[in-house]
């Protein structure tokens, strides 16, 4: 290597320093009274990391897991996330009398430990711990804490926290959901251990829509739940005396598991590692749209579609913003007032109701006793505050006063759905009826915004992985998929690959719908969907000028399906029915490398750790294909586009089909 060469390795060495961001960590865990934190400085310990964090321009104090990316999913303790800073630079964090203060760019206390007893303030110190908890502590050698992070968690219970509640100081742990993916502020759902020793779930701190049941101390579970029986991941501990009561647990293997934490859609969430590679997501409730008021006032839920919230007809967000960043608790108002209790309203323009088929009801029904559909439409009307109502037989006519919350719309079969009236002003019922195609498009382009915008947000949760395929068979049989064996016949090591009807991919895909369009590639458009059992994928379908035959299909698959690594994406499944030939892949939440190497923010994302971690896997994947798989290819096409990061930012570096990537 010339002097030349030399000079031009550093100058790229020095450039590549300059483009990440490095943060300067004091290489210490503890911030003693002589000591402050800005800027970029952070304490750390074995796993986590405490410092400033920026979310679109606002900073905010916190801690997050030292090895992954700051983002959303991996920050799991935050100080003030209500009261955000402009500046880190000229904002401190530091022991001010006894207590950790931070002071803003105006010298402003805007967050504090906030303990009155003054213990002499020359020797506290606030130490974060290995298991994330940030303490403080009279004097280096005190193991007692005058303050913990674990009491005060956010939205985040790490292994070792309890959240209970204290009988004596009545204190409450209470884990409380971000507002959106963007802003840790306090959203809408929050869990607790409520007095009667059950852990629920509340919506705006009073509704309640989850609950695990009583404790049962004899068989150790929550009543609810009897699942927990069965579970060896955790070690719970459940304890409940005059004192207060809790539950905390510990991980039987810490390894192969994250902490829970309450998600922007109001689920309890976790990933659990079954092997390093297979991650299992636990959410509760499971259904989505059984949150309470996901999708907020006048908001429709379906979990079918790719969409999640949408709007009744005649309404419109109120907050596209919020909704870009899956908040959709601003909910939907009226494109047109009603015409009710309008002392200026034209004579004979009185309000109308929209039938709505397949719908579970909203919440908070009146039942009226009335004898006919007739009079139970005109009991609504003649009421300015009735919003909605449904009629089933003599003496089941249910009337919704104000805001509709937790409407659902259910597949055309499903056995619980009925037919809902909704209040519209007459003109509104007029232009959907009439002008129907464009109502449609509006819907469409709205549908789009926010599927782009699901995308393009960093996503609260990053358990976005598949669950293994051979696994839970029996369930999958339910949705009407069977398995097709490829290999030389009945041998051990065929590779089984799972066959999809149509009918699936068209209700995961909304009928191929322009909003789950995720690209396009060479042989074809990819569309994001959503499976039952796989959750969500990325579906390829193949244009049919690409002018292959199902056998030449079928024999393309059996290669592909043989080659399985970590570095390379799954093929997950396939479906061939009628002209159709369609590929199923795993999602690659994190789109492709390019994505984060030229974009100036998200540059900032890529440590060098993270860095190196691509460039392994990206060797690996492309020595098993060229060495060790038993069908060899060549790749001819790596360049960072086709390099995709899943949600642990894992390159997956093969697109493959046809022996070219796509
Ligand atoms: C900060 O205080 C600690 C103990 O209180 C002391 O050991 C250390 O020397 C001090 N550092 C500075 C820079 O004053
Ligand atoms: C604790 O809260 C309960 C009800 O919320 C109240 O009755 C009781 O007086 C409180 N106790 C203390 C010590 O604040
Ligand atoms: C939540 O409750 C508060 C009152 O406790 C109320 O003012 C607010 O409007 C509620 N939020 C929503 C979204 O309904
Ligand atoms: C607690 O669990 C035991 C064993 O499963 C059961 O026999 C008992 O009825 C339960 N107690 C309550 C109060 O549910
Ligand atoms: C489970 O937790 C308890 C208390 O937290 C502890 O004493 C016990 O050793 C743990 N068991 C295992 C197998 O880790
Ligand atoms: C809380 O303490 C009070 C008296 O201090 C006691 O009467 C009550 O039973 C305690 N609650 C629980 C749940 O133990
Ligand atoms: C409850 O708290 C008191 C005072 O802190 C303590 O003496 C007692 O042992 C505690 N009870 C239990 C069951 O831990
Ligand atoms: C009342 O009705 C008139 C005519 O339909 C309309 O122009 C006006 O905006 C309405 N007022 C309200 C408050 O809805
Ligand atoms: C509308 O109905 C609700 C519930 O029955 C009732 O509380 C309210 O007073 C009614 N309003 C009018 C104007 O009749």
């Amino acid at each position: 290597m010339d002097d030349k060469t030399n000079t031009r390795l550093v100058f790229i060495v020095f450039l590549l320093c300059l483009f990440l961001e490095s943060r300067i960590s004091f290489a210490a865990d503890t911030i003693t009274a002589n000591q402050s934190l800005s800027g970029d400085q952070t304490i750390v310990s074995r796993d986590f990391e405490l410092g400033f964090f920026e979310l679109d321009g606002r900073h905010y104090i916190g801690t997050w897991y030292s090895d992954r990316v700051v983002s959303a999913s991996t920050i799991v303790w935050v100080a003030n996330r209500e009261k955000p800073i402009s500046d880190r630079f000229s904002s401190v964090l530091k022991i001010k009398d006894g207590n950790l203060v931070l002071f803003n760019e105006a010298k402003t206390p805007v967050w504090s430990t906030h303990l009155t007893s003054t213990t002499t303030s020359a020797s506290v110190q606030a130490v974060l711990l290995d298991s994330g908890n940030l303490v403080l502590r009279a004097h280096s050698s005190s193991s007692e804490f005058l303050w913990q992070s674990f009491d005060h968690p956010t939205h985040t219970w790490l292994p070792g926290a309890k959240i209970g509640f204290n009988n004596i100081t009545n204190q409450t742990q209470i884990l409380t959901s971000w507002k959106n993916s963007r802003d840790p502020a306090p959203g809408l759902y929050s869990l607790k251990l409520d007095r009667s020793n059950s852990y629920i779930l509340l919506w705006n701190r009073s509704k309640q829509y989850v609950t695990t049941g009583y404790w049962n101390a004899s068989s150790n579970i929550f009543s609810l739940r009897p699942e927990m029986r069965l579970n060896y991941v955790y070690n719970y501990s459940f304890v409940s005396n005059e004192n207060g009561s809790y539950l905390t647990y510990s991980l039987y293997d810490p390894k192969k598991a994250s902490p829970f934490l309450i998600s922007v859609s109001g689920q309890v969430q976790q990933l659990i590692w079954l092997t390093p590679f297979r991650p299992w997501k636990m959410s509760e409730p499971r259904q989505q749209c059984a949150v309470y008021a996901i999708c907020g006032a006048f908001g429709s839920c379906n979990e079918k579609s790719g969409v999640l919230c949408n709007c009744l007809m005649g309404f419109e967000q109120k907050s596209p913003r919020d909704w870009a960043l899956q908040d959709y608790s601003g909910g939907c108002q009226r494109k047109t007032n009603l015409q009710c209790g309008n002392s200026t309203s034209v004579i004979g323009t009185k309000d109308q109701f929209l039938e709505m088929h397949s719908m579970s009801m909203p919440e908070n029904e009146l039942h009226v006793k009335v004898g006919s559909a007739k009079k139970c439409e005109s009991i609504c009307l003649n009421n300015c505050s009735c919003t909605a109502y449904a009629y089933e037989s003599s003496n089941a006519c249910s009337i919704w006063i104000g805001d509709l919350l937790g409407v659902q719309e259910l597949v055309a079969d499903d056995a619980g759905g009925r037919t809902l009236y909704i209040r519209l002003a007459a003109s509104e019922l007029m232009y959907l009826k009439n002008g129907k195609g464009d109502a449609d498009k509006r819907f469409l382009i709205i549908a789009m915004v926010s599927a782009a915008a699901e995308l393009l947000t960093i996503i609260f949760c990053y358990f976005l992985w598949k669950k293994r395929l051979g696994k839970r068979r029996t369930q999958r049989r339910k949705y009407g998929v069977t398995k097709i064996n490829y290999g030389a016949g009945g041998g051990k090591n065929e590779t089984e690959l799972p066959l999809f009807g149509l009918k699936s991919i068209l209700n995961a895909t909304n009928n191929f719908s322009e909003a789950n369009k995720l690209g396009e590639g060479g042989f074809g458009p990819v569309y994001k969907g959503i499976l039952p059992e796989l959750q969500e994928v990325a579906i390829k379908r193949l244009s049919k000028k690409s002018g292959q035959g199902h056998q030449e299909f079928m024999n393309e698959l059996k290669l592909i399906a043989k080659l399985q690594h970590t570095s390379l994406v799954r093929l997950l499944g396939c479906c061939i029915e009628k002209e159709e030939m369609i590929l199923i892949y795993e999602y690659m939440p994190n789109r492709s490398l390019d994505k984060f190497l030229f974009d100036p923010l998200e540059k900032t994302e890529l440590d060098w750790g993270k860095r190196f971690r691509i460039i392994e896997g990206i060797a690996q994947g492309l020595l098993y294909i060229h060495k060790y798989s038993r069908l060899k290819i060549i790749h001819r096409d790596l360049k960072a586009s086709n390099v995709l990061l899943d949600g642990s930012m894992n390159p997956k570096n093969l697109r493959l089909w046809n022996g070219k990537d796509f």
